[in-house]
């Protein structure tokens, strides 16, 4: 019996406590519906009690930012070159290079201005697929079999299970760029040096284009689609940059989405960042690079930062072109006139990170750059054909 009305004391204990319990949680939930509320969307990073702290959050914010960059820093810092990672992979002077996605074996492909395609893995194989400078290449997104390149007059896919090139596109007015419209790279756009752009679907068996567009350029050097709006693509010509939107354009009277104002100049390259395209990093014959700030893409975008760059590269070199690091938002990298020969790593911000340099190896001007979409690779290539790979 004693037993019993012990056992039945603990019982109403417990049952006490789970009163007590779930009366201190139903406390705590009505107290909480009083609390300050997180808000839907982006949210500036400002402490609760701001006035109190402003300092110290300030500080703890600052060298969060710092130890994030001097992580980068240090892994651009591993980043080597040596004697034996440089070869001649083309005949002349490099104008395209792309890099195959693979994370055990480094394999590249270099365009030269005589339309050969050069291919270096242990060594250097070139094919002639073109009659004419290769202007762009790419490695497919969606099936790395397949390398795209593209010269004045063709658009061709090298599809390695077929050993073949085949022949997506051909036109008698001069092509100077593409890019995949889609993930599955089935459409693509391209640039014309007369300022004109077309969009071609591989799916169709004829070689020619499905639209041809006047975009209001006297030329048209790069196009680029937007990382996440695949609507939007970016094109670059004499002065021009601008970004348009495909599903309205048509054959004469386009508009522009946005407007990159500012050169005074021809503008060689302009990019959208790789993961969420809110920055775009131009070249300009001005010597200046240029970030833009493309978040939202009103008719005119703000100007970020402006970096002073010799680009006067002259008739003998390929123009410098800056590349995003695709595994870094908010990095690029360019090649420079600058003694000791370097390629240079910016922020968008302007701030430069690092130069990639090595008096014994790199003697040379590495206008046309890759970098390795998720390792620490980089190529650089020069006006003889020779490529370097920082690793
Ligand atoms: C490629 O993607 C587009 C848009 O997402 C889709 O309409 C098209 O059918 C796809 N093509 C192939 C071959 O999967
Ligand atoms: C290209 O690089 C190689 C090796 O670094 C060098 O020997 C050659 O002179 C360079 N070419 C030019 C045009 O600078």
């Amino acid at each position: 019996n004693a037993k019993f009305f012990a056992a039945l004391k603990l019982h109403e204990v417990c049952i006490e406590f789970n009163i007590i319990r779930m009366l201190f949680l139903s406390v705590i939930i009505a107290l909480s519906s009083f609390l300050p509320q997180a808000p839907v969307g982006p949210f500036p990073m400002v402490p609760e009690d701001q006035a109190k702290n402003s300092k110290w959050t300030e500080a703890i914010l600052n060298t969060w930012m710092r130890i994030s960059e001097v992580l980068y820093q240090r892994s651009l810092s591993s980043m080597v070159l040596s004697e034996e990672n440089i070869r001649k992979v083309v005949k002349s002077r490099v104008c395209s290079m792309a890099i195959h996605p693979s994370e055990s074996t480094i394999l590249v492909a270099a365009g030269d201005v005589y339309g050969h395609v050069g291919l270096w893995n242990e060594g250097a194989h070139i094919f002639l697929p073109h009659n004419f400078q290769v202007n762009c290449m790419h490695f497919s997104p969606c099936n790395p079999a397949h390398l795209l390149s593209l010269s004045k007059d063709t658009l061709r896919c090298g599809d390695v299970t077929r050993a073949v090139f085949d022949e997506i596109c051909r036109s008698e007015e001069d092509y100077s760029c593409f890019d995949f419209l889609e993930e599955n790279a089935s459409t693509t756009i391209m640039s014309h040096w007369d300022g004109h752009v077309a969009v071609v679907d591989r799916r169709t068996p004829r070689t020619s284009s499905e639209l041809s567009a006047d975009i209001g350029f006297k030329r048209t050097r790069t196009v680029h689609v937007h990382p996440v709006k695949k609507q939007y693509f970016m094109a670059a010509g004499s002065l021009d940059v601008c970004v348009f939107d495909i599903r309205y354009l048509k054959a004469k009277g386009n508009k522009p989405v946005s407007t990159l104002v500012g050169h005074k100049k021809s503008v060689a390259s302009a990019y959208f960042s790789p993961v969420t395209g809110s920055r775009v990093v131009t070249v300009c014959a001005d010597d200046k690079l240029r970030v833009y700030d493309t978040t939202s893409l009103s008719s005119t975008v703000t100007l970020l930062s402006t970096i002073r760059h010799n680009s006067n590269t002259g008739r003998w070199l390929s123009r410098f072109r800056a590349v995003w690091d695709p595994k870094q938002e908010h990095c690029f990298l360019v090649g420079s006139l600058a003694q000791p020969r370097k390629i240079q790593v910016f922020q968008d911000t302007g701030k430069l990170l690092h130069s990639f340099y090595n008096t014994v190896c790199l003697t040379s001007v590495c206008s046309i750059n890759v970098v390795h979409p998720s390792q620490n690779i980089l190529v650089g290539g020069n006006s003889s054909g020779r490529l370097h790979v920082f690793k």
